[in-house]
């Protein structure tokens, strides 16, 4: 248990945090080793191996988006000094040929893309070969040297061309919700209703862009034994991918993830320079790495471009009577990517007639992929503006039409809610921001050569709980290490899965580790969905509360006990010792149960499984309002952001620091989405153009401004046992649409379309 926490640099709190309660704004204990540089990172993992040192792979991809290979020209590259191999779909080991085996616990409906399988190009930037060099600068330089020769066949890019070829996925992926039927007779009620809007957004697409490369260092133990360092949100998924696309057993692969530098949804699926190392390494019986370029980082799953059509109708005091809400997204010609785009609209306001529709046109990309909030980043954004386009219709204030509309209970199905403090964010939010003295006209605001705008959206996210195994040691001399294969992407996991456990065995959080990151840990989901806290976090609380018991059991048997007729109920484990709460004076040291039962350790495993038949029974969301300030300059067009007040209700937060970085990243993240992240392709080519940092704009920091982040009190017992509902993704959704609002109330011009550059806010 040690080696490993030695071997994955699981980081410990240093002195000084002591004792911790669930809620306290505890510092990451990883953050040292992060900004040391301890923290090893996929393609920084050292590999000191003498007799067979480690060798570098780079990627060529291919130029074009349809076709296939008609050959290969690789003297030249194979004539670098320093070049071992190329791998190409001729002369790759040996790999499994049924899609089915190429399908990871994410992936979506359809034949997974399998990498150098064949001559065949489905997309621009596809892997076409490896190069393999004793450096990584001489695989670079012969990468560079390789020619591939295609015949191209005609290939379409265009989602708003093809609209027209818009149908129903037909491969669904387990756990996607359809849109629900409709409820009432949205047409009808529409055309009836005396005041209406129309209208329709479209959004870019975008990549995830963590700052992490992707990444994965295979290491090839004497015996083959293969352990992988791999930039991803699960390594049990990762584990299992290679498992089967190679037919390994379990027991030849272990993949960890100690570390990763973000990923946003791009790691919940294996990317391809993972197979890549792998079939590099068997082939060479090598240790080997591979780790992509920036541009690379724009050859795989994206935020799918989509278009979506809203019509709102109401009475004249705002009563809504019909939504109808429509998305056609992209996906790939292989796989049906799938995102939850317009079922919100049926979630979050009071409404008798709701018709939802999306629908998928197959394109010349890569398939598109999970990213923060995905479907809810845009689908919510949609809707958020055609509320607030239905405001300025209504002559009503854009929260008070909210609050009017304010669903008690789930509309499209009449559940009720498990918890919802919506309310208390719209309010909480609106006092802190100052919405009441907002004059209610656009262009009502001027500073100097800057129109000032004041907008605001609601946000709604998932509150989900998986299943996690956890275990959990307590050891002789107090420490405790509880484990299980979960992931930090950056969210501050280590750190609050070991304030969970300290502050439920009372021990100080430097004797307190939690390891995660590698495969054979105890069974974890993929961190994703924002649902880690729910789920890891209720599974080591779980195994918590079982070592409590054993504790508490071991206790009563000790000699001149006091505790033999107390119930464990009335037992607290505070400073180290577990006591009758109603009688500190009795206490007993953990280390003394140890030690009077001359145990080196004890340990308890624990399996969480939610309580899916209790938890059915009530919608389950984390909600938000967001607040926002723009300035506008009138003669450029540019925006910013100057002010966002963010009020979250998301259950008992767990560490009030890290569930702060959480949404006040995810706003600054929305800010992007609003304002600069587009990844435009040239449909000629078939290909992204502007993949590299410089021409892919993300906020920096002259982008962003005051963000203030509000938890509204909520302690939601049905989503888990922490109270807890989720947060992360939460913090996206809205911010987009209350900045787009906030530029109508600054202008007078209503921005459609994602990103609001400022030749669209200009526009005539
Ligand atoms: Mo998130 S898009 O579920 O990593």
């Amino acid at each position: 248990m040690t080696d490993l926490i030695d071997a994955l640099a699981v980081p410990r709190a240093d002195a000084g945090t002591g004792h911790v309660r669930v809620g306290d704004p505890v510092s990451r204990i990883d953050g040292r080793a992060k900004v040391t540089g301890q923290a090893r990172y996929a393609a920084e993992v050292q590999v000191d191996d003498p007799a067979s040192p480690l060798v570098y792979g780079v990627v060529v991809n291919s130029t074009i988006a349809r076709g296939r290979i008609t050959g290969f020209a690789l003297d030249a590259a194979l004539a670098v000094p320093g070049v071992l191999d190329i791998l190409t779909h001729a002369n790759k080991p040996k790999t499994r040929s049924a899609g089915l085996f190429y399908k990871d616990m994410t992936a979506p409906g359809g034949t997974p893309f399998k990498p150098l399988h064949d001559a065949q190009i489905a997309y621009s930037g596809q892997p076409v070969a490896l190069v393999v060099a004793e450096s990584f600068e001489a695989a670079r330089h012969a990468a560079s040297l390789v020619r591939v020769d295609y015949a191209m066949e005609p290939h379409d890019t265009r989602l708003l061309a093809n609209l027209h070829r818009g149908r129903k996925p037909s491969r669904l992926k387990a756990g996607y919700a359809p849109p629900p039927a409709e409820k009432g007779d949205a047409r009808a009620a529409f055309d009836a209703a005396p005041v209406k809007i129309e209208a329709e957004y479209h959004s870019g697409v975008e990549h995830h862009n963590p700052m992490e490369l992707f990444a994965s260092t295979v290491i090839r133990g004497a015996d083959g034994h293969l352990t992988i360092y791999d930039k991803t949100q699960s390594s049990q998924n990762s584990r299992w991918y290679v498992s089967r696309v190679f037919g390994l057993s379990k027991d030849r692969v272990t993949v960890r993830n100690p570390y990763v530098g973000g990923a946003f949804g791009s790691g919940l699926r294996p990317q391809y320079q993972l197979p890549l190392a792998v079939m590099a390494a068997l082939k060479l019986e090598r240790s080997v790495r591979v780790v992509l370029t920036r541009q690379q980082m724009f050859s795989f799953g994206h935020r799918p471009e989509t278009q979506q059509r809203i019509g709102l109708a109401a009475e004249r005091d705002g009563t809504l009577r019909a939504i109808r809400h429509h998305a056609v997204a992209e996906t790939s010609r292989f796989e049906d990517y799938v995102e939850v785009v317009v079922n919100w609209s049926g979630q979050l306001y009071r409404c008798d007639n709701i018709r939802l529709g999306y629908q998928v046109v197959p394109l010349d990309h890569y398939s598109p992929m999970d990213m923060r909030a995905p479907g809810a980043a845009h689908g919510v954004h949609a809707l958020e503006v055609a509320m607030d386009e239905l405001s300025y219709v209504l002559d009503m204030d854009p929260l008070a039409l909210r609050l009017k509309n304010y669903a008690e209970r789930n509309p499209m199905d009449d559940l009720p809610y498990s918890t919802k403090e919506l309310r208390a964010c719209y309010l909480q939010g609106a006092e802190r921001f100052g919405w009441a003295a907002r004059p209610l006209a656009p262009r009502s605001m001027k500073e100097g050569h800057e129109w000032v705008g004041w907008g605001m959206a609601t946000g709604t996210w998932d509150a989900m709980q998986m299943f996690a195994r956890a275990s959990a040691v307590l050891h002789a001399d107090g420490r405790l290490v509880v484990s299980s294969a979960a992931t930090d992407i950056g969210t501050g996991t280590y750190t609050v899965m070991a304030q969970i456990a300290a502050a439920a065995m009372g021990l100080p959080m430097e004797q307190v580790s939690f390891q995660l990151g590698d495969s054979t840990l105890p069974v974890a989901p993929i961190q994703g969905g924002s649902s880690h806290v729910t789920t890891v976090g209720s599974a080591v609380e779980g195994v918590c509360e079982k070592l409590q018991r054993r504790l508490f059991g071991m206790a009563r048997a000790m000699p001149g006990t006091a505790l033999r007729k107390v119930a464990f109920e009335e037992m607290e484990f505070v400073d180290g010792t577990l006591r009758r709460a109603v009688d500190p004076s009795g206490a007993v040291r953990l280390v003394d149960v140890l030690a009077h039962a001359r145990a080196a350790r004890i340990e308890e495993k624990y399996l969480m499984l939610p309580h899916v038949f209790q938890q059915r029974k009530y919608q389950r969301a984390t909600h938000s309002a967001v607040f926002c300030e723009v300035r506008v300059d009138e003669l450029l067009g540019t925006v910013r952001v100057t002010r966002v007040v963010s009020a979250v209700a998301a259950g008992r937060i767990i560490n009030a620091k890290t569930a702060r970085s959480q949404v006040s990243g995810a706003v600054v993240w929305g800010i992007s989405q609003a304002l600069h992240e587009e990844t435009l392709t040239d449909h000629r080519l078939g290909r992204f153009m502007n993949h590299n940092l410089s021409e892919y704009h993300v906020a920096v920091n002259a982008d962003i401004h005051d963000i203030d982040v509000i938890f509204v009190q909520e302690d939601d017992r049905i989503v888990s046992r922490l109270g807890a509902k989720g947060v992360g993704e939460i913090g996206i959704v809205g911010v987009a649409a209350a900045v787009c609002n906030a530029i109508f109330h600054a202008t007078g011009r209503r921005v459609r379309s994602l990103p609001m550059t400022p030749d669209k806010v200009m526009a005539p």
